[in-house]
């Protein structure tokens, strides 16, 4: 971060909005890049007005028009900092922007830099061009470390072997060096000792706080999957591809995974298995929330979001029902001056240049709604398509079901039921073992095959009611997805069937 800092006050841009909560960080890179190319450094925030770093002189200015004409008295080759800028910009006074803009135009033929320090973005459309906006990135593994060291020190705990350092800086990453600083103290005040637990619980807390990114815990493995045995193969394949020793080889890290399908065939499920079988943190993106109303704000939360993924990773990324999040781009333009297709773009440009190893899962049961830039090759490694289970799938199903809901699924015949069950989603089985649970709970008894059978009779599968839209997706999928469930061995069991 400082290289690039340093890069753009060199090539002399007169304006940077930097977006940080780490003022402390912010700062003392500032400092360094100060001192390395011999510039003065003045900070600014409202409480104490304008302080030279190195004489610790002081300007009384305790407003933003204040600030910008003491700006213009200050000697050449000097950065400013101004601290929280977000919040005068918010509801911009006319004056302090024309005069931002003059001391912009004035600063760059003196080898000024003013950087405006900010925890969102906001900047009025009239300055929108003329200052270029910067992430100040979340702190490096060895960052990190150094805040892990000096908590162990103040906590007197024993020296740390490198091993357990990873595991607490795995945990921490993602998060600002004071929250990391504030997890790790936390973790010690709880437990006595660190501990990775409370520092991920931390951090799972601090990014539920912006309401994009959520950690999710998650305990299903591939095993709690029935079927989808060419999608599992495919994950399986892969499971090794972010250790270090597949790095070592020179495999490219895999992108990405679009599934698509029939609502309840266990997409979402697969997704956050998937997590568990890569071992990898699992983050999932609420796509809806991307759009902000407010200028910049959606760009704002993009560069978020793909900067806690980086910094996080190796990790899953996962988009639950992408088509809701993404499909604004394709009626923008008209309705939102274009944001959500910037927003869109953007992501896209991610997700297919990212070098960092973040393995997307999305998942959509609606492509008439997905962008067809988002199918384009080179964007996910594969896409699957996920269909109503066949016979030995949903006899797996069952089995799956009934284990999970604490009964033996030798008690059952797996294959009546799977027979009876044709045409249901795996999240109709289910329903329908819930159903039984209750039904027999309600009578003092434990559910068996005819209980079951009874509630069948009732049941109607979405597949019935909703069968033109499935065949509308079937007919879609074809040449352009691979099925989930390996194609020989349904049609080999039709014909035995038949
Ligand atoms: N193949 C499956 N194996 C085991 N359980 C399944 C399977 N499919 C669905 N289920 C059960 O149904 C529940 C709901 O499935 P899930 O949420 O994964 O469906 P989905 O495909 O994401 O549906 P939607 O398109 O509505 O989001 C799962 O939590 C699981 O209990
Ligand atoms: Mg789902």
């Amino acid at each position: 971060m400082k290289e690039t800092i340093k890069n753009h006050v060199r090539a002399g841009y007169p304006g940077i909005y930097l977006i940080s909560a780490e003022e402390a960080r912010v700062e003392s890179e500032l400092k360094a890049v100060a001192g390395d190319l011999k510039h003065g450094l003045h900070i600014w925030s409202i409480t104490t007005g304008l302080v030279d770093v190195a004489q610790k002189g002081v300007r009384d200015c305790h407003d933003a028009v204040e600030v910008l004409q003491a700006i213009g008295e200050l000697p050449e080759n000097t950065m400013i900092l101004l601290r929280d800028w977000h919040v005068f910009w918010d509801d911009p006074n006319p004056v302090a922007v024309r005069m931002f803009k003059e001391e912009l135009r004035s600063a760059k033929t003196r080898g000024k830099t003013i950087i405006a320090l900010a925890c969102r973005q906001r900047i009025p459309p009239e300055l929108e061009r003329e200052i270029v906006v910067m992430d100040f990135s979340l702190p490096t593994a060895e960052e990190l470390e150094t805040v892990l060291d000096g908590i162990a020190a103040s906590a007197k705990l024993p020296k740390l072997k490198k091993e357990e350092k990873f595991t607490f800086l795995d945990a921490a990453k993602g998060m600002t060096t004071t929250e990391a600083e504030n997890a790790f103290a936390l973790s010690v005040v709880e437990t006595g000792e660190l501990d990775a637990a409370v520092v991920a619980r931390q951090k799972a807390e601090t990014l539920k706080k912006n309401g994009l990114l959520e950690v999710i815990e998650t305990a299903e493995s591939l095993d709690s999957v029935g079927g989808l045995d060419a999608l599992k193969d495919w994950l399986r394949k892969r499971k090794e591809a972010f250790s270090r020793h597949a790095v070592e080889y020179g495999l490219p890290s895999p992108k990405g995974l679009l599934i698509l399908g029939i609502p309840g065939t266990g997409k979402s499920l697969t997704a956050k298995a998937t997590a568990a079988a890569f071992g990898l943190p699992l983050l999932k993106l609420d796509a809806g929330r991307l759009y902000g109303g407010l200028v910049g704000q959606s760009e704002g939360n993009v560069r978020s979001v793909i900067q806690t993924a980086e910094a996080m990773a190796p990790c899953v990324l996962w988009i639950d029902e992408i088509e809701k999040g993404f499909n604004g781009s394709k009626s923008s333009g008209a309705t939102d001056g274009g944001t959500s297709s910037r927003v869109f773009g953007s992501f896209l440009s991610w997700m297919q240049d990212k070098k960092a190893p973040v393995f997307i899962v999305a998942t959509a049961n609606d492509v008439s709604q997905l962008p067809p830039e988002m199918l384009r090759k080179g964007r996910f490694d594969e896409l699957f398509f996920v269909d109503l289970p066949n016979q030995e799938e949903r006899q797996a199903i069952w089995g799956i079901q009934i284990a999970k809901h604490g009964r033996n699924p030798s008690d059952f015949d797996l294959g009546h039921l799977a027979k009876a069950t044709e045409g249901f989603t795996g999240a109709e089985i289910e329903q329908a073992f819930v159903d039984a649970l209750f039904a027999a709970f309600a009578e003092n008894k434990e559910p068996g095959d005819l209980s079951i059978s009874e509630i069948l009779t009732e049941a109607v599968p979405l597949s019935r009611l909703m069968a033109e839209q499935i065949n509308e997706l079937r007919k879609w999928s074809k040449g352009r997805a691979r099925p989930a469930t390996n194609p020989e061995k349904e049609t080999l069991l039709r014909r035995i069937a038949a």
